[in-house]
């Protein structure tokens, strides 16, 4: 099945533990590279050079993925996580530059109003345009709607709790969408659960790809997505997307034209992989 630009990114992993000693590396880090030409296109999907680590008393490695890098830490005597960009080096160093600058601004803009729209989000610390770095309040001990999702099937314990996770997944996707936030890259990865779990305390994360639109076209954009994140990571669940949208739709003020947009792009999907 081919679906376009609207794939989600792919799961990383994680890598605890493995961080550099406390405090090491200046707040400053490198600027963007700029020996790539040397190392000719060969290797240009791997081995990027990982960013300088921030300067957090404690600092920790908890994320090693393919597009930042996640150090958790202290900022300022509260716990913090520090997001830096893994430069690609098959990308020219200035548009690196750009795209890194833009994606941080762009997440940090989206928390912002996330935040005063009294939608769960993480608190911005502070954005170093210097190093285009991030660093948020951390979510203590929460995991990711994915992982839940994967310890409550393989537990085999009842999964009305999914259900009613779903429903305050749609809820609250709605309440985001209603204020024009598109968060552009929904996965249950980017979905945290605070602890305990059965409270159902849902945060969202990672607005690094995200905009500010009004059209039921992006919108529907967003949630097509996730149905296709929810296909790959979860192939059990079509239960659980079926119940997200059905409180989507209940709780946004503006879910028609966005739902019919869902599925006209879902048919342009299917007549896409119909065709090749
Ligand atoms: N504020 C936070 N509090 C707690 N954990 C966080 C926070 N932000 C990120 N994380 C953890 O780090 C992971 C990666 O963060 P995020 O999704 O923001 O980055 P990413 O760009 O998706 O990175 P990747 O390239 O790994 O996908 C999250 O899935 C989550 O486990
Ligand atoms: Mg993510």
């Amino acid at each position: 099945l081919t679906h376009g630009g609207a794939e989600p990114r792919r799961a990383r992993s994680a890598a605890g533990g493995a961080g550099p000693a406390a405090g090491a590396g200046p707040p400053g880090g490198r600027g963007p590279a700029v020996d790539g030409a040397e190392r000719g296109a060969g290797d240009a999907m791997v081995a990027e050079e990982p960013p300088a680590p921030p300067a957090l008393p404690g600092l920790r490695l908890v994320q090693q993925g393919a597009e930042a890098h996640v150090y958790r830490g202290l900022f300022l005597g509260r716990a913090a996580v520090a997001k830096l960009r893994v430069p690609k080096r098959y990308r020219h160093p200035a548009l690196e530059e750009r795209l890194s600058r833009r994606r941080m601004a762009q997440e940090a803009r989206s928390l912002l109003r996330c935040r005063r729209a009294g939608i769960p989000a993480p608190v911005v610390y502070f954005v170093d345009y210097v190093t285009n770095s991030i660093y948020l309040e951390d979510i203590v001990d929460s995991i990711t709607v994915q992982d839940h999702i994967y310890s409550v099937q393989k537990s085999g314990t009842d999964t009305s709790d999914l259900h009613k996770l779903a429903e305050k997944m749609g809820e609250l996707l709605a309440r985001m969408h209603d204020e024009d936030i598109i968060h552009g890259d929904l996965t249950t990865a980017n979905l945290l659960l605070r602890p305990p779990t059965e409270k159902l305390d849902l945060v969202l994360i990672d607005f690094g790809l995200s905009f500010i639109s009004g059209l039921p076209e992006d919108k529907g954009v967003d949630l097509y997505v996730l149905e296709k994140a929810f296909i790959s990571t979860h192939p059990d669940t079509e239960a659980m997307f079926q119940a997200l949208l059905k409180t989507y739709a209940a709780t946004s003020k503006k879910s028609g034209p966005v739902i019919k947009k869902l599925d006209e792009v879902r048919l342009r999907g299917r007549k896409r992989s119909m065709i090749g």
